[in-house]
């Protein structure tokens, strides 16, 4: 844990004195934000340990934080008939998933927040739709992260058709700075007068007002206001790109969520090609909603059919290879689910997974072993969600169960067939959310078979195409989905 010796006294600081403020100390959670008042060695809210770093807070902007807002004159009530601004006056965005995610363009006058690990994609996807999105409006795009020339060369790269033959196009409406400084930057945007910009990252914003390093929790969250109050008053469109890290040595973009009018997460396997925008929050449309991308080497291109993408490598009738159909937000996507297991070497036996929860796994392991008779007890056991995806829904239990007893028992999983169901701890089957949409998006992929829990009413009707098979335990499901040789 380090406390910095130079700062910790305010009057120490020049910048103290001169401006008379007063100013105090106070322990900031990186993780979570809680503050405290002395130092700590774990967090009592989130249960970080040494995540409490020393933060200077002058008073002044402490104390502004809950004056009046002073951008306009007095505020007074009006009939909510009264107030200007219709649903649908939305800025569309040209990348069709991107637009989606958002809820249909965007809202002028927000403040999105575009979180994700670093070398995601982040500045990829925003730099790419401001360059479409330059012919509608002044743009600025402010990186404190890469230099001018660097951004121009991805610039070109994504901009440039794949024959080379005619040069591309850079729109002249696009404006670019490199700059962390929040005062300068406001300056900046003084004088272009974008209608929407980009601050990549604000992790590396900082005002210079305040005593702590860029990437604080102090620094991020003031920054973020500033900015808000910026575009809440003027209507500019604000983008900012935050990183994600593990340690919580930087502050998270999960301080910053409150401030923010919408939270999407750039998700995805560095390694692998395909990436998620999600949904966390959004006051002006849907959460949960997920746009599909494929990081290529001209950028992100959308997938407008994610499930035939993610099947498209699959090998058919390969042992330990289960199909389930999971849902993200609204929309149905069909996964290959890989499970592998081979006898344990030395020690105890090894359960891998990725893509799934790790105590799912260890969970459908026990059924697997206990309820159902399948003997892992020697067995190292590997779980691959293929595609990069990270499924958190107990309806991928059954496929994730299935691969595993296809891999153990050699016998492959019957073509053409999808799994979908939780797996209950007596090895029961159960029901879960939304059963049309998943098989409608399985028939219409060709897929002739869905294994499901056995339903308790006969209300409605299974859609058509697919052939339904209902059963009421792991075991059943196990008999009918794998083909084995007698
Ligand atoms: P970047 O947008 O810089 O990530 P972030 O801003 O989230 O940190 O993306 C970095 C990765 O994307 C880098 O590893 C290279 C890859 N990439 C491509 O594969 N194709 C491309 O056209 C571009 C621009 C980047
Ligand atoms: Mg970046």
């Amino acid at each position: 844990m380090h406390v910095s010796t130079t700062t910790s006294h305010p009057l120490n600081d020049p910048l103290v004195i001169t401006t008379m403020a007063k100013s105090y100390s106070q322990y900031v959670c990186q993780e979570c934000g809680r503050t405290s008042p002395r130092q700590m060695g774990r967090c009592p809210k989130c249960s970080a340990w040494n995540s409490m770093v020393e933060e200077i807070i002058e008073k002044t902007t402490s104390a502004a934080k809950h004056a009046r807002p002073s951008m306009g004159e007095r505020s007074t009530p009006k009939r909510l008939s009264e107030i200007s601004g219709d649903v649908e006056d939305r800025i569309p965005v040209p990348i069709e998933e991107f637009s989606r995610v958002l809820g249909g363009g965007i809202v002028p006058g927000s403040v999105v927040l575009i979180g994700g690990d670093p070398g995601i994609g982040k500045s990829t996807l925003l730099l790419q739709t401001t360059l479409e999105m330059a012919s509608q409006g002044t743009v600025l795009y402010i990186s404190g992260e890469e230099s001018d020339r660097q951004i121009k060369m991805r610039a070109m790269r994504l901009l440039s058709p794949p024959s080379e033959e005619k040069k591309a196009d850079l729109p002249d409406d696009l404006f670019l700075v490199t700059e962390t400084n929040l005062d300068v930057i406001m300056e900046h945007i003084e004088e272009t007068k974008p209608q929407l910009i980009v601050v990549d990252s604000i992790q590396t914003t900082y005002m210079p007002q305040i005593e702590s390093s860029a990437g604080s929790v102090t620094q991020v969250r003031e920054t973020a206001s500033r900015l808000r109050e910026l575009a809440k008053a003027s209507g500019l469109t604000v983008f900012l790109i935050g990183h994600v890290t593990k340690e919580g040595t930087i502050a998270g973009p999960r301080v910053l969520e409150h401030i923010v009018d919408a939270v999407l997460y750039l998700e995805g396997d560095r390694f692998q090609v395909y990436r998620l925008l999600r949904t966390v929050k959004n006051r002006y449309g849907a959460t949960s909603e997920v746009g599909v991308f494929e990081m290529r080497d001209r950028g992100l291109i959308e997938v407008s059919n994610p499930s035939e993408a993610f099947l498209a490598e699959r090998m058919v009738n390969a042992p330990g290879s289960a199909i389930a159909v999971t849902m993200e937000g609204t929309r149905p996507l069909l996964v290959e689910i890989q499970g592998l297991t081979s006898h344990t070497s030395f020690g105890n036996p090894r359960r891998t997974p990725n893509g799934i929860d790790f105590n799912r796994l260890l969970l459908t392991v026990a059924v697997l072993s206990r309820r159902v008779g399948v003997r892992l007890a020697e067995q190292d056991v590997f779980v691959n969600v293929i595609s990069g995806l990270k499924i958190s829904e107990p309806a991928a239990d059954l496929a994730v169960a299935t691969a595993i007893a296809s891999s153990v028992k050699d016998a492959p999983v019957r073509a053409d067939t999808v799994l979908i169901g939780e797996v209950g701890l007596s090895g029961e089957l159960r029901m879960v959310g939304q059963m049309e949409s998943r098989l409608r998006e399985a028939a219409k992929l060709g897929f002739k078979t869905a294994i499901v829990p056995r339903r308790l009413g006969k209300g409605q009707k299974w859609p058509k195409g697919i052939e339904v098979v209902e059963v009421r335990s792991l075991r059943e499901a196990l008999k009918k989905a794998l083909v084995e040789e007698q």
